[in-house]
């Protein structure tokens, strides 16, 4: 289509209010204050359907593959950031099979499934009052459209998280030879807590990883064989002998990656879980405001205050999004990791470094996933944009537990010098920090 052709403009809006018509459900985040549906959303990839509305960009396509290096080139996704799974647990199920899987990519906001010969692309943006968003790319040569398509894809992308918001999704499945999950096995959410041993069914996994063993790049014949484990291929340095690479952008499905996306993942859920609890809480404790107001001048002049529950509830959201932040749980590496791909390098320049040359995106990938344990998404829109209450409680915990005053059992994974240098580096490249966090230590 071409954008600067008002007709064929109205008709790609009409096409787009009509989907987002279709998208008003009667979720739990529907209701207000949430009213996801009803939202218009301003993640990355709300943007770029604006620019390509406005003609302001032009898409590349090309055979085989449609527009899908273009679009992620201008969503900033890595190609290295390429992850394969084969298992035929999502969307686009039909043409998912060991020998066609489905290409995963992400940037720190975006999230992007391709499968070949797939007709559309599927794509998921970070927004931070909303969460997860889920779009469409039709990926017609002549007239791509990207509609906002909540609705089909909620269906999965609320539940499978294990919370009840709009989330991101990584799993783990026994599959048959054909990617089909196998009745009476187990199935795994993956995050970065996941052991290694658990993680991968259904999925291709390329890269160095020593002795620790996982359920990726294998299939079973039957129940049996699954339930009697034992199956492994591990330390696989490329894929050319199981199905065509050449289809695909990379040939890889980078261990490092997927352990990224699995942090990655986790911690936007968690981000958003802790939203929609604040924004809840706070909208409850509004209301209560209001009653109170109504009835008696006296009430009306006192100061607004939270009740001990809500209080709490907020106190909890907080204390989620330290833990995810801070990698409580998160499994211990038994041998180093490497990378298949040039991932570990991309993914590790984007960071903002300190005077000392460090940032949370240096990778350990000996014992644990990064040398700093504090997630980088700190420094994200949809971090930043938390509600206030919420965000302060978040910043005084996280300055408990980092400033070194904590003796809570729970962060014993980070030693004192981990503790500094996270603080540290925060203090050189995160913006936005309480200005109590800057004063003189005592
Ligand atoms: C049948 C369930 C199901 C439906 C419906 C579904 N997905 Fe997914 N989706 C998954 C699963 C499961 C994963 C994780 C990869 C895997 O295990 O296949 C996933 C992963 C993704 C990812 C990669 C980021 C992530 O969350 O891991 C994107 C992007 C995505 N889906 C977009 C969509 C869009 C857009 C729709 C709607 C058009 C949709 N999905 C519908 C199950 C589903």
């Amino acid at each position: 289509m071409d954008y600067r052709n008002p007709l064929q403009l109205a008709a790609f809006c009409l096409a787009s209010v009509t989907a987002l018509g279709s998208v008003r459900g009667d979720s739990p985040f529907d209701a207000a204050p949430i009213r996801y549906a009803m939202t218009e959303a301003s993640d990355p990839i709300a943007r770029l359907k604006l620019r390509l509305e406005r003609g302001e960009l032009a898409l590349e396509y090309e055979p085989g593959r449609g527009y899908l290096r273009s679009l992620l080139r201008e969503l900033k996704a890595p190609v290295s950031s390429q992850g394969l799974v084969f298992s035929k647990t999502s969307f686009q199920r039909s043409r998912i099979s060991p020998r066609t899987p489905r290409a995963i990519y992400f940037g720190d906001d975006v999230y992007v499934g391709w499968v070949p010969g797939g007709e559309v692309i599927e794509l998921s943006g970070v927004d931070p009052n909303l969460g997860a968003v889920f779009y469409q790319f039709e990926q017609r040569v002549q007239d791509p459209r990207l509609r906002r398509t909540d609705e089909s894809c909620l269906l999965c992308h609320s539940s499978f998280s294990g919370k009840r918001i709009p989330s991101h999704v990584v799993r783990s499945v026994f599959v048959d030879r054909s990617g089909t999950p196998l009745t009476g096995t187990a199935r795994y959410r993956t995050d970065h807590a996941s052991p290694f041993e658990q993680r991968w069914g259904g999925w291709y996994v390329t890269g160095q990883h020593g002795d620790q063993r996982h359920l990726g790049n294998v299939t079973f014949d039957s129940l049996a064989e699954a339930q009697r484990g034992g199956r492994f291929q591990g330390n696989l340095e490329e894929l050319g002998d199981r199905f065509d690479t050449s289809r695909y952008l990379s040939p890889h499905s980078d261990v490092v990656a997927l352990m990224v996306l699995e942090h990655q993942t986790l911690m936007h859920n968690t981000i958003t879980a802790a939203n929609f609890e604040a924004r809840r809480v706070l909208h409850a404790a509004s209301r209560a405001d209001n009653a109170k107001q109504s009835n008696s001048t006296k009430e009306s002049e006192a100061k607004r205050a939270l009740s001990l529950d809500l209080q709490k509830r907020l106190d909890d959201a907080a204390e989620s999004v330290v833990h995810a932040l801070l990698f409580v749980g998160e499994s211990k590496l038994t041998d180093p990791v490497s990378s298949s791909t040039e991932f570990a390098k991309v993914f590790a320049a984007r960071g903002k470094r300190d005077s000392s040359g460090r940032s949370l995106r240096d990778l350990d990938l000996r014992t644990r996933l990064f040398k700093h344990p504090c997630s980088y998404l700190i420094d994200s829109p949809s971090f930043d944009q938390l509600p206030g209450p919420l965000l302060a409680r978040i910043y005084a915990r996280l300055w408990q537990v980092i400033g070194g005053g904590e003796d809570d059992t729970t962060f014993d994974h980070l030693t004192a010098s981990d503790r500094q240098a996270i603080r540290e580096i925060l203090l050189e490249t995160k913006a936005g920090l309480p200005a109590s966090w800057r004063q003189p230590r005592r």
